[in-house]
């Protein structure tokens, strides 16, 4: 396991009004290895959360398989999914999660047995003296459907107020404070060797609510309540990741607990300045290494595998771009300052490409994310000419050992060595000045190359 993320972005050719230049860019060009191969190094996990439908988007499964090792269900494993109605239970999608992390050697942080958000109706209509039977019922089915299967349990999800004091919920007003110390021995009995959590935002630095957080972990751990960690979920703000977080991990560490970093992201308003994407490196850099500080952190999960599968725009409108990986699934600053910060060395690759004939009319910007066996590429063609272009058909070269598995927005044949893209029905017309952009993914056998040179419709770029 060596070869992994590779993120190069080569302009292969410029013609501005008759003036030629040949220009070469890089960017995140981290040739190195994966988080998790990094992470593991360095005694923790890095993790990421995983929705049933990014399941189905291949570009999310080839980051999260080559990058993580550690997946969360977004939802998959809440109550209104697993037990929607009263006793009647459905752990399809939760299993569905937990099959691709199995068959991609990934653990699973279990999320979650009791929270107060996303809990059907009929939980919170239940009487009072009904509410610690359902409570129990549905931990012990779930946990017991999973053990074995999951690392950890956050057990009770999100307990606090901001001030520290506990949520008054359906399991709070129903059974007061003790309902916590009742759902983590329930969970204990069904599955004896998960990690049992207690997980909660804001609670990341030293302030009211964690203060809250570690009387109560103090207090269970003196009751010998079986409690193993405090998940921090860390959804932070660009530039606010609190100065004292190394220190709050290291007081409940010194209870005898596990901490994880569960759920990050780092969110900014969009669309995103450079200015904060490069604090947002800063600050994953800083997440990271304070985990790395404290022995019992045992791990960092991010809230998703990039930006556009981020819940931050859902949730805070005019937000997001809070992950690790842009819209398109090209690495971000904030991934190699990751990767730097788990230990990892980042070289830039850059390739020289020829300069453009006379009277070029095109451009073509390609960019490649490659990890052990695999890679994806996107590539824009700009129409820099004055007549517009009416069905197109790009001729490149693949390097050694590349072959293309799918392809989006071009129809690419043959899949190896010298192939040629051509448009599909609605993209073939390029206007003067336009570009159309067209991609596709690739296993590979080492060589991650981006293709150097691009002929367009016969005329080279
Ligand atoms: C979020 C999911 O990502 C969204 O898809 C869903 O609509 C709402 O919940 N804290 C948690 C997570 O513990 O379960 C939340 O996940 C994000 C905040």
């Amino acid at each position: 396991m060596s070869k992994t993320a590779t993120g190069l972005a080569v302009t292969s050719a410029l013609a501005v009004g008759g003036l030629l230049l040949a220009a070469v860019t890089s960017q995140a060009g981290a040739a190195g290895t994966a988080l998790k191969t990094l992470a593991e190094a360095k005694g923790i996990y890095f993790g990421t959360a995983l929705t049933q439908s990014n399941l189905s988007n291949s570009t999310i499964t080839a980051i999260a398989g080559a990058q993580f090792d550690m997946v969360t269900p977004g939802n998959e494993m809440k109550w209104d999914t697993t037990e929607p109605s009263n006793g009647s239970y459905n752990f399809g999608p939760g299993d569905a999660i937990v099959s691709f992390a199995q068959s991609h050697n990934m653990r699973v942080r279990g999320h979650n047995l009791v929270w107060h958000s996303q809990l059907p109706g009929w939980v919170s209509s239940l009487p009072s003296n009904q509410v610690q039977g359902a409570m129990e019922a549905h931990i012990t089915t779930e946990a017991t459907h999973y053990k074995g299967k999951v690392y950890a349990w956050d057990v009770v999800n999100e307990p606090f107020n901001e001030d520290g004091s506990l949520r008054a919920d359906a399991f709070s007003n129903a059974m007061g404070s003790g309902y916590i110390a009742d759902a983590l021995r329930t969970a204990h009995a069904a599955d004896p060797n998960a990690k049992l959590y207690l997980n909660d935002y804001n609670i990341e630095g030293q302030n009211a609510k964690s203060d809250g957080m570690y009387k109560l972990v103090s207090q269970l751990k003196a009751q010998g309540v079986p409690i193993d960690g405090v998940g921090l979920e860390s959804h932070f703000i660009v530039g606010q990741v609190p100065s004292s977080m190394r220190a709050n991990m290291q007081r409940f560490t010194a209870l005898g607990l596990d901490v994880a970093v569960t759920e990050l992201d780092d969110r900014m308003q969009t669309p995103a300045s450079s200015a904060n994407l490069a604090q947002q490196a800063t600050d994953y850099a800083a997440v990271v290494s304070n985990c790395l500080a404290v022995s019992h952190c045992v791990g960092v999960s991010q809230w998703g595998v990039g930006d556009a599968d981020s819940w931050i725009p859902g949730a805070f409108p005019g937000q997001g771009a809070a992950t690790m990986y842009d819209n398109n699934y090209q690495p971000k600053p904030a991934y190699n300052a990751t990767a730097t910060a788990l230990g990892g060395s980042t070289t830039t690759t850059t390739t020289t490409t020829p300069p453009p004939p006379p009277n070029s009319t095109c451009t073509v910007t390609d960019s490649v994310n490659a990890w052990n066996t695999g890679l994806t590429e996107s590539i824009t063609i700009t129409n820099t000419g004055t007549a517009p272009i009416n069905g197109w058909s790009l001729a490149f070269t693949l390097a050694g050992g590349q072959t293309i598995t799918s392809a989006w927005n071009a129809s690419i044949s043959p899949a190896s060595g010298q192939v040629t893209a051509k448009n599909v029905d609605y993209n073939g017309s390029v206007a003067p000045g336009g570009s159309v952009s067209f991609g596709f993914q690739a296993t590979h056998t080492g060589d991650t190359a981006a293709p150097g040179d691009f002929t367009l419709n016969g005329t080279r770029c």
